[in-house]
Protein backbone atom coordinates (compact mmCIF):
# COMPACT_ATOMS: atom_id res chain seq x y z
CA UNK A 1 0.00 0.00 0.00
CA UNK A 2 0.75 3.78 -0.68
CA UNK A 3 3.41 5.19 2.80
CA UNK A 4 0.47 7.76 3.55
CA UNK A 5 -2.36 4.83 3.62
CA UNK A 6 0.36 2.91 5.41
CA UNK A 7 1.36 5.47 8.32
CA UNK A 8 -2.97 6.43 8.62
CA UNK A 9 -3.35 2.42 9.27
CA UNK A 10 -0.59 2.52 11.71
CA UNK A 11 -2.38 5.42 13.42
CA UNK A 12 0.12 7.70 12.98
CA UNK A 13 -1.91 10.43 11.65
CA UNK A 14 -4.55 10.62 8.29
CA UNK A 15 -3.30 10.33 4.80
CA UNK A 16 -3.05 14.07 4.75
CA UNK A 17 -0.74 14.38 7.92
CA UNK A 18 1.22 11.52 6.58
CA UNK A 19 1.71 13.36 3.47
CA UNK A 20 3.08 16.10 5.60
CA UNK A 21 5.47 13.87 7.43
CA UNK A 22 6.24 12.34 4.54
CA UNK A 23 7.43 15.79 2.63
CA UNK A 24 9.05 16.74 6.14
CA UNK A 25 11.60 13.96 5.38
CA UNK A 26 10.51 12.50 8.79
CA UNK A 27 9.97 8.96 7.53
CA UNK A 28 12.23 6.22 6.53
CA UNK A 29 10.93 2.90 4.73
CA UNK A 30 13.84 0.23 5.09
CA UNK A 31 16.62 3.17 5.82
CA UNK A 32 15.55 4.88 3.08
CA UNK A 33 13.54 8.45 2.69
CA UNK A 34 10.06 7.49 2.27
CA UNK A 35 8.68 9.72 -0.73
CA UNK A 36 5.22 10.26 -1.55
CA UNK A 37 4.80 7.51 -4.09
CA UNK A 38 6.63 4.93 -2.07
CA UNK A 39 4.83 2.01 -1.40
CA UNK A 40 4.95 -0.52 1.50
CA UNK A 41 4.18 -3.93 1.97
CA UNK A 42 4.03 -5.75 5.72
CA UNK A 43 7.60 -7.06 6.03
CA UNK A 44 8.87 -3.05 5.39
CA UNK A 45 10.48 -1.68 8.04
CA UNK A 46 8.58 2.21 8.75
CA UNK A 47 10.10 4.78 10.95
CA UNK A 48 8.51 8.60 11.58
CA UNK A 49 11.55 10.30 13.17
CA UNK A 50 13.70 7.25 13.74
CA UNK A 51 11.11 5.09 15.73
CA UNK A 52 9.08 1.98 14.44
CA UNK A 53 5.82 2.05 13.13
CA UNK A 54 3.18 -0.83 13.08
CA UNK A 55 -0.16 -1.46 11.10
CA UNK A 56 -3.23 -1.62 13.41
CA UNK A 57 -5.76 -4.14 13.19
CA UNK A 58 -8.97 -3.43 10.93
CA UNK A 59 -11.85 -1.75 13.45
CA UNK A 60 -15.40 -1.25 12.38
CA UNK A 61 -17.58 0.81 15.06
CA UNK A 62 -21.14 1.86 14.50
CA UNK A 63 -21.94 5.15 16.77
CA UNK A 64 -25.13 6.80 17.37
CA UNK A 65 -24.02 10.25 16.77
CA UNK A 66 -25.03 12.63 19.31
CA UNK A 67 -26.39 16.26 18.63
CA UNK A 68 -24.40 18.95 18.91
CA UNK A 69 -20.79 16.85 17.67
CA UNK A 70 -19.07 17.30 14.53
CA UNK A 71 -18.53 14.29 11.90
CA UNK A 72 -14.62 15.02 11.12
CA UNK A 73 -11.26 13.32 12.49
CA UNK A 74 -9.75 16.59 13.35
CA UNK A 75 -11.06 20.23 14.08
CA UNK A 76 -8.71 22.76 13.68
CA UNK A 77 -11.08 24.50 16.13
CA UNK A 78 -11.05 22.23 18.66
CA UNK A 79 -14.78 21.16 18.83
CA UNK A 80 -15.97 18.00 20.08
CA UNK A 81 -15.81 15.37 17.50
CA UNK A 82 -17.23 12.16 16.42
CA UNK A 83 -13.82 10.44 16.91
CA UNK A 84 -13.65 11.78 20.25
CA UNK A 85 -16.15 9.64 21.16
CA UNK A 86 -14.81 6.11 20.12
CA UNK A 87 -11.48 4.89 21.31
CA UNK A 88 -8.41 6.41 20.04
CA UNK A 89 -6.37 3.03 18.98
CA UNK A 90 -7.09 1.73 16.57
CA UNK A 91 -7.28 4.81 14.88
CA UNK A 92 -10.78 4.98 13.00
CA UNK A 93 -12.18 7.69 10.96
CA UNK A 94 -16.11 8.59 9.94
CA UNK A 95 -17.70 7.21 6.36
CA UNK A 96 -19.28 10.05 5.29
CA UNK A 97 -20.91 12.88 7.52
CA UNK A 98 -23.97 13.76 9.50
CA UNK A 99 -24.72 17.56 10.29
CA UNK A 100 -23.57 18.38 13.53
CA UNK A 101 -27.18 18.29 14.67
CA UNK A 102 -28.20 15.39 13.21
CA UNK A 103 -28.07 12.13 15.26
CA UNK A 104 -27.81 8.02 14.35
CA UNK A 105 -26.39 5.68 12.35
CA UNK A 106 -22.15 6.86 11.59
CA UNK A 107 -19.76 4.18 11.01
CA UNK A 108 -16.17 4.48 11.29
CA UNK A 109 -13.53 2.44 10.39
CA UNK A 110 -9.37 2.39 9.61
CA UNK A 111 -9.97 0.72 6.21
CA UNK A 112 -9.97 2.80 3.66
CA UNK A 113 -11.02 0.54 0.39
CA UNK A 114 -14.38 -0.16 2.23
CA UNK A 115 -14.67 3.48 3.21
CA UNK A 116 -14.34 4.77 -0.05
CA UNK A 117 -16.47 2.36 -1.63
CA UNK A 118 -19.36 2.95 1.21
CA UNK A 119 -18.78 6.43 0.47
CA UNK A 120 -19.10 6.52 -3.27
CA UNK A 121 -22.26 7.25 -4.75
CA UNK A 122 -22.19 4.66 -7.39
CA UNK A 123 -22.37 2.05 -4.06
CA UNK A 124 -25.47 2.92 -3.23
CA UNK A 125 -25.28 2.44 0.34
CA UNK A 126 -29.37 2.67 1.22
CA UNK A 127 -29.85 5.65 4.34
CA UNK A 128 -32.73 5.39 6.24
CA UNK A 129 -33.89 9.07 8.47
CA UNK A 130 -36.29 10.22 10.10
CA UNK A 131 -37.15 13.23 10.37
CA UNK A 132 -39.26 15.52 12.83
CA UNK A 133 -41.00 18.23 10.25
CA UNK A 134 -42.85 21.69 10.93
CA UNK A 135 -46.35 21.20 10.08
CA UNK A 136 -48.10 18.36 8.97
CA UNK A 137 -47.29 16.87 5.37
CA UNK A 138 -50.24 16.05 3.21
CA UNK A 139 -50.06 12.53 1.46
CA UNK A 140 -49.11 14.88 -1.77
CA UNK A 141 -45.83 16.20 0.08
CA UNK A 142 -45.12 12.29 1.12
CA UNK A 143 -45.65 11.35 -3.01
CA UNK A 144 -43.17 14.47 -4.08
CA UNK A 145 -40.68 13.35 -1.73
CA UNK A 146 -40.86 10.02 -2.64
CA UNK A 147 -40.44 10.91 -6.77
CA UNK A 148 -37.93 12.94 -6.37
CA UNK A 149 -37.21 17.01 -5.73
CA UNK A 150 -35.57 19.77 -7.60
CA UNK A 151 -32.39 20.76 -5.64
CA UNK A 152 -30.19 23.46 -6.58
CA UNK A 153 -27.62 20.49 -7.65
CA UNK A 154 -30.30 18.71 -9.89
CA UNK A 155 -33.51 16.33 -9.12
CA UNK A 156 -33.30 13.73 -5.79
CA UNK A 157 -33.57 9.90 -6.72
CA UNK A 158 -36.56 8.03 -5.76
CA UNK A 159 -36.64 7.55 -2.28
CA UNK A 160 -39.03 5.65 0.08
CA UNK A 161 -40.98 7.54 2.30
CA UNK A 162 -43.38 6.67 5.11
CA UNK A 163 -45.29 8.98 7.44
CA UNK A 164 -44.71 7.83 11.39
CA UNK A 165 -46.92 10.03 13.11
CA UNK A 166 -48.55 14.00 12.51
CA UNK A 167 -44.80 15.67 12.16
CA UNK A 168 -42.80 12.60 11.47
CA UNK A 169 -41.53 11.51 8.47
CA UNK A 170 -39.17 8.16 7.45
CA UNK A 171 -37.19 8.82 4.04
CA UNK A 172 -34.88 6.47 3.23
CA UNK A 173 -32.12 7.35 0.13
CA UNK A 174 -29.38 6.14 -2.10
CA UNK A 175 -28.01 9.05 -2.50
CA UNK A 176 -25.47 10.83 -0.22
CA UNK A 177 -25.17 14.76 -1.04
CA UNK A 178 -24.69 17.68 1.05
CA UNK A 179 -27.55 18.11 3.93
CA UNK A 180 -29.84 16.51 0.95
CA UNK A 181 -32.65 15.31 3.40
CA UNK A 182 -32.62 18.78 5.40
CA UNK A 183 -33.04 20.17 1.83
CA UNK A 184 -35.15 17.88 0.51
CA UNK A 185 -36.98 18.96 3.67
CA UNK A 186 -37.50 22.38 2.79
CA UNK A 187 -37.99 22.35 -1.04
CA UNK A 188 -41.64 21.24 0.07
CA UNK A 189 -42.14 22.98 2.64
CA UNK A 190 -41.77 21.06 6.07
CA UNK A 191 -38.05 22.08 7.52
CA UNK A 192 -36.62 19.41 9.92
CA UNK A 193 -36.48 20.26 13.21
CA UNK A 194 -35.01 17.15 14.33
CA UNK A 195 -33.26 14.57 12.22
CA UNK A 196 -31.83 10.92 13.39
CA UNK A 197 -30.21 8.45 10.99
CA UNK A 198 -31.93 5.04 11.72
CA UNK A 199 -29.63 2.58 9.59
CA UNK A 200 -26.57 2.88 7.64
CA UNK A 201 -26.57 0.08 5.13
CA UNK A 202 -28.84 -1.61 7.43
CA UNK A 203 -26.75 -1.54 10.43
CA UNK A 204 -29.51 0.40 13.15
CA UNK A 205 -28.56 2.12 16.29
CA UNK A 206 -31.77 1.65 18.15
CA UNK A 207 -30.06 -0.46 20.62
CA UNK A 208 -27.58 2.32 21.38
CA UNK A 209 -27.74 5.35 23.89
CA UNK A 210 -26.76 8.76 22.38
CA UNK A 211 -23.06 8.73 21.60
CA UNK A 212 -22.59 5.37 22.95
CA UNK A 213 -20.95 2.74 20.15
CA UNK A 214 -20.10 -0.85 19.44
CA UNK A 215 -17.80 -2.95 17.12
CA UNK A 216 -19.72 -4.86 14.28
CA UNK A 217 -19.47 -8.77 13.99
CA UNK A 218 -17.90 -10.21 11.33
CA UNK A 219 -20.52 -11.07 9.62
CA UNK A 220 -21.66 -7.72 9.41
CA UNK A 221 -18.29 -6.37 7.74
CA UNK A 222 -18.92 -9.16 5.40
CA UNK A 223 -22.24 -7.89 4.68
CA UNK A 224 -20.62 -4.66 3.90
CA UNK A 225 -18.36 -5.66 1.68
CA UNK A 226 -20.76 -8.22 -0.12
CA UNK A 227 -23.41 -5.38 -0.60
CA UNK A 228 -23.74 -2.70 -3.33
CA UNK A 229 -21.40 -3.05 -7.04
CA UNK A 230 -18.23 -4.58 -6.74
CA UNK A 231 -15.41 -2.02 -6.92
CA UNK A 232 -14.49 -0.30 -10.11
N1 LIG B 1 -29.13 14.70 5.20
C1 LIG B 1 -29.07 15.82 5.93
O1 LIG B 1 -29.71 16.81 5.61
N2 LIG B 1 -28.26 15.84 7.00
C2 LIG B 1 -27.55 14.79 7.40
O2 LIG B 1 -26.85 14.87 8.40
C3 LIG B 1 -27.63 13.61 6.64
C4 LIG B 1 -28.44 13.59 5.54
Amino acid sequence: MRLNAYLARAGVASRRGADELIKAGRVTVNGEPGQLNTFVESRDRVDVDGRPVALQRLAYLLLNKPAGVITTAHDPQGRRTVVDLVPPEPRVVPVGRLDVDTTGALLLTNDGPLAHRLAHPRYGVEKTYVADVEGEPTDAILGALAAGVELEDGRTAPARVLRLGQHTVELTIHEGRNRQVRRMLDAVGHPARALHRSAYAGLTVDELDPGGYRELTDREVEQLRRSGPPPA
